[in-house]
């Protein structure tokens, strides 16, 4: 029999075998997943700094390269932090390296969708991709580079040092890639407009192959405040981690280890802890024995008293810039948004921010749309398998007198140090109870809203009817009596309706 043979492989040559766990399926999901990634890490790369964002995207046509696709350049300029030399080889050419596994909201979480895109870039047309970028520094820096798939490291191809006259400060990336953009540009378009929707402090450009230029411009440069750094919460703790701290900690009493390295451990939580877990306050968590760890991270899950996450680590939109947002981009005629206060699964914060918009450029469909969102990020495909979908569709919409052949606009908003993603590709929320229950608050919530809203609308156009008969009819009545009753004069019917109308008015 042939003997078996063993190999290992890379990150990079994984998600090169892999790529569509990553979105890049086809050409067309390709091309699309190429241009989201980078505008994420320029959204992310400009908000960390609390600078709003100027995002300018360029496809341009290179070739034809088969009979449904084609070669295009990609180019993607942002006004955001810039990054320091030594790591944009890496940043752009070593999958899963990255800035961004911390515990605090981003938009990137596994150090992988910019590579991806860089990656399928290099797979597809075999040529190198140029990253230039600056802190705003007295110099600038500019890469050509590919990536060594077998050994997941960069190439360094070429190396640029520029002065830097204009202080300039962003990043710029720059590659080839084959794709079906025909086929893409909906979804493209949709994108963008989402992106501006829920991101309305930004300036949005793209110019696509056929030379359009689309513009999403800032509606206002409030920006919500920038996550903070969290430490891991005790009910979100696994083993691994627990031996990764404690093979890292100065502190040599388990008091101190679980006050320092703990998200909402303070002293007295600690010591109760402690007491519950039968484990000494001075006992050193390096002489911790494997079924000790592992004891403690039962017990640690089990413990009832351990404050919830607190949301410092979170940036939701807040409901005025949500608000802003839609109405920038669905000019609706009624509009109610609404946060909840934050809630956890499995240790991990999150909030759920909702908005329900009503008629104006709002279509009728025969259905809801359905804006779905995660930190910031639209998400466009799979939506039937996303629990808003299933929320929405669950729900007893005639309760609150509304049914889907209204022109009604739901949004979704999930943050969360962890959105609980079903994919890395990022495409829907996984089901999971915590999540499912504040969604279905948050939708009767505004469902109420909307309800009270309508029964208003209905009321104030049944007034509007009525006082239209009357204005119609009484002119004509006091005419007719006063021919009869052989008066002159005719009575003042102008006061009599206006005082229906102020009753009217009243009312509503
Ligand atoms: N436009 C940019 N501006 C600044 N830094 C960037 C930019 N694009 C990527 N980076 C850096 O490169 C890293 C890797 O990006 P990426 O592969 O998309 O992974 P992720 O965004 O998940 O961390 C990021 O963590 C970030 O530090
Ligand atoms: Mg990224």
């Amino acid at each position: 029999m042939a003997q078996a043979t063993f190999e290992e492989i890379s990150a990079s040559d994984f998600f090169y075998r892999n790529r569509d766990i990553a979105g890049f399926t086809n050409p067309s999901r390709a091309i699309f997943a190429a241009i989201r990634e980078l505008v994420e890490n320029s959204l992310d790369a400009a908000e960390s700094q609390k600078i709003p964002p100027d995002i300018y995207v360029r496809l341009s046509f290179e070739a034809e390269a088969t009979k449904d696709t084609q070669i295009y350049k990609l180019r993607v300029e942002d006004n955001g932090s810039g990054i320091q030399p030594r790591f944009i080889p890496s940043a752009f050419g070593q999958v899963l390296y990255g800035s961004k596994y911390k515990l605090k909201q981003m938009r990137g979480t596994f150090g992988l969708g910019g590579k991806m895109a860089v990656l399928y870039g290099q797979i597809t047309t075999h040529q190198a991709a140029y990253v230039t970028s600056s802190t705003g520094q007295a110099k600038i820096y500019s890469f050509k580079l590919m990536i060594d798939i077998q050994r997941n490291r960069p190439i360094i191809l070429d190396r640029k040092v520029l002065i830097n006259k204009d202080q300039w400060r962003g990043t710029i990336v720059e590659f080839s890639l084959e794709g079906d953009y025909l086929r893409a540009m909906p979804k493209i378009l949709e994108y963008f407009k989402q992106t501006a929707m829920v991101n309305p402090y930004a300036n949005l450009t793209f110019v696509d192959p056929k030379g359009r230029l689309y513009k999403f411009t800032r509606a206002t440069t409030e920006m919500p405040e920038p996550p903070k750094e969290t430490l891991p919460h005790p009910y979100g703790v696994d083993v691994e981690l627990l031996q990764r701290l404690i093979q890292i900690t100065p502190y040599k009493t388990m008091a101190e280890f679980l006050k320092y390295h703990f998200h909402r451990v303070g002293d007295i939580t600690a010591q109760k802890f402690l007491d519950f877990s039968g484990v000494s306050p001075s006992k050193n968590p390096k002489r911790l024995s494997h079924e000790e760890i592992v004891r403690l991270m039962q017990n640690l899950k089990r413990f009832k008293e351990f404050l919830p996450p607190d949301a410092s680590c979170l940036s939701p939109l807040g409901e005025e810039l949500l608000r802003a947002g839609i109405e920038k981009e669905l000019k609706p005629e009624y509009l109610v948004v609404h946060q909840r206060k934050p809630s956890t699964y499995a240790g991990h914060p999150f909030i759920i921010e909702v908005g329900i918009a009503y008629g104006g450029e709002i279509p009728k469909k025969g259905s809801f749309v359905l804006y779905r969102f995660a930190n910031r990020i639209p998400l466009l495909y799979d939506e039937a398998s996303d629990i808003s979908f299933r929320v929405i569709n669950s729900m007893n919409w005639r309760r609150y007198k509304v049914s889907p052949d209204m022109p009604i606009a739901i949004v979704v908003h999930i943050c969360s140090t962890k959105v609980p993603y079903k994919t890395v590709g990022k495409e829907f929320i996984a089901d999971r109870a915590e999540v499912r229950r504040e969604v279905a608050n948050e939708l009767r919530e505004v469902a109420r809203q909307l309800q009270h809203f309508l029964s208003k609308r209905e009321h104030v156009d049944r007034e509007k009817k009525r006082l239209g008969i009357f204005a119609k009819y009484l002119p004509k009545i006091a005419q007719f009596s006063a021919t009869l009753a052989g008066k002159e004069k005719l009575p003042d019917v102008d006061k009599l309706i206006k005082s229906v109308q102020k009753y009217g008015a009243e009312e509503t």
